[in-house]
């Protein structure tokens, strides 16, 4: 892999028309379809856990995390994440993940979720539970919903619905 040095920084609320204009290009319309969308949906995600990547002074990557539940536990939700075209296979959006878990289990956190691709989350420490241990509020592809465990037994018994963190009757904090 060609490794570039970037810088990386918590998300600031300037940066939000980059990395909304970033999830449009990474992610087309269909994005508001997704599963871990309707997680999001009206809830501030943490930008104290979320992270954007520079080249320079030029924003090129983001990751943003949101707290949600899974079977009622206190849980993390990653994503999205995307990186710039122009930028990708040179290391930011593995990096973005490592920082933001390392962030999210300084701030307590213990159960991370994500709905993605098993060969390039599983090295970053996801992993699959057993089929339909975790259900989405939108469906989602069983094998791309994986867990991190950021406590040694965080995972354990870990099950049920991932549901949004209820925000008021309207979805809005
Ligand atoms: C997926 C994405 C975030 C990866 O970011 P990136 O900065 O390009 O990735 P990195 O440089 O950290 O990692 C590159 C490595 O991951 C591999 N990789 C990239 N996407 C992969 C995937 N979907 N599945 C498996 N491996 C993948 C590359 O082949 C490369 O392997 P190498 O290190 O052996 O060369 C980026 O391509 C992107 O923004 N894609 C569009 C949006 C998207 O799909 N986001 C993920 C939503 S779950």
């Amino acid at each position: 892999m060609t490794t570039t040095a970037f810088t990386y920084r918590p998300e600031h609320p300037a940066d939000d028309a980059e990395i909304e204009a970033l999830h449009a290009q990474a992610f087309g319309p269909g994005r508001f379809a997704r599963a871990a969308f309707r997680l999001r949906e009206g809830v501030q995600h943490d930008p104290a856990l979320s992270f954007v990547a520079l080249s320079g002074d030029e924003f090129i990557a983001s990751v943003r995390l949101t707290p949600i539940t899974i079977g009622g536990r206190p849980s993390i939700l990653l994503g999205p994440l995307a990186v710039k075209p122009a930028y990708k296979g040179k290391g930011a959006g593995k990096q973005l993940v490592r920082i933001s878990l390392a962030a999210a289990r300084e701030a307590g956190h213990r159960v991370v979720l994500l709905v993605g691709d098993e060969p390039y989350y599983g090295p970053l420490g996801f992993t699959r539970l057993a089929r339909g241990a975790i259900t989405l509020p939108a469906p989602a592809d069983p094998d791309r919903v994986l867990v991190a465990g950021l406590t040694p037994d965080a995972l354990e018994g870990l099950a049920g619905k991932a549901e949004r963190i209820a925000t008021g009757p309207r979805g809005t904090r």
